[in-house]
């Protein structure tokens, strides 16, 4: 977890910007519903494709009523889409408090009607471990809105599932033929319930040990491989482990990312350097911190 020391060698203070020495992204220390720290991040460039992953109002972070949680993330949600070009695509990840009416979900969706995004899809994403096994369904869900402004491309690919059910037969000039024969793909696609993408924990090697939000590599390369084009820029306003810095890296996008919190600033700048260093996604068991820093 976090100590003295790692604080200590956090390369950004609030405020401050990195920007990487091979040109490709950028990683500040900073408030999302800072208008004037965003701008600067963003240097007049536009993303196509935004993910964010915001703290949902629960348990881990400082908690808000649902109405100051709402407005904050109207405020997030305007300062995003000045940054994106026109069309662009918006993924936004989100909790679900079942014994308080599922906030903020709801109020969430009904924020963004205001806005100028169109909804696209709801998907759900299972995950492997959950909660309230003995008295309730076990709680395993972890909720993904898709959002569009315009008509940006989409790009969607297979998931690794093979296809076992034969599905509908059709007659093509005249033969019948099976769904499998027509089909592009042996696999299933994702969907919008995502079944397919193993939960983070500490034997993965993509595992960064003290970020307890981190997302799966699996389910944002999806997004990124769906919703932008390689040399594209991607934004992600709550960085945390830096998994969409990666995503990016491996993908050919660039990334323009950041977090309020200099020791996630710098996890995230550091997995960049772990990856460049050494191809590996994260440090599974391993403290981010052993190692030496690089020249800031
Ligand atoms: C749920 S985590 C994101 C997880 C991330 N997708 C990953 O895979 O590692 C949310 C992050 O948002 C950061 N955060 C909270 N409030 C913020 C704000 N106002 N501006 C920027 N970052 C903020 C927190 O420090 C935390 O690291």
């Amino acid at each position: 977890m976090k100590t003295a020391t790692a604080k200590t060698q956090n390369r950004l203070t609030v405020g401050q910007i990195w920007r990487d020495p091979e040109n490709r992204h950028v990683v500040g220390c900073g408030d999302a519903v800072d208008p004037g720290f965003i701008h600067e991040l963003m240097h007049g460039n536009l993303a196509t494709l935004a993910v964010h992953d915001p703290p949902y109002n629960l348990v881990m972070f400082k908690k808000r009523s649902v109405a100051e949680f709402i407005d904050w993330c109207r405020e997030w949600i305007a300062i995003t889409s000045e940054h994106l070009t026109d069309p662009a695509s918006l993924y936004v990840w989100l909790g679900a408090d079942q014994k308080k009416h599922f906030q903020p979900l709801p109020q969430f969706m009904a924020m963004m009607a205001e806005t100028d995004f169109d909804s696209r899809s709801f998907i759900t994403m299972r995950n492997q471990r959950g909660y309230g096994t003995q008295k309730n369904w076990m709680a395993i869900r972890q909720e993904l809105l898709y959002y569009t402004r315009g008509n940006p491309s989409f790009a969607v690919g297979y998931t690794d599932i093979p296809k076992i059910l034969r599905g509908y037969y059709k007659k093509v000039n005249g033969q019948r033929t099976e769904n499998l024969e027509r089909s592009k793909s042996n696999c299933i696609r994702p969907g919008n319930v995502w079944v397919d993408i193993q939960q983070v924990f500490y034997r993965m090697e993509e595992n960064v040990e003290p970020c307890p939000a981190q997302k799966p590599l699996k389910a944002i390369e999806r997004i990124i491989e769906t919703s932008s084009a390689p040399g594209d820029i991607v934004i992600d306003f709550f960085s945390h482990s830096g998994t969409t810095l990666i995503a990016c890296e491996r993908l050919g996008r660039r990334c323009i990312t950041c977090d309020l919190d200099s020791y996630f600033a710098e996890i995230t700048i550091r997995r960049l350097e772990h990856f460049r260093a050494t191809g590996k996604t994260g440090w599974q068991r391993d403290d981010p911190f052993a190692g030496r820093l690089s020249a800031p």
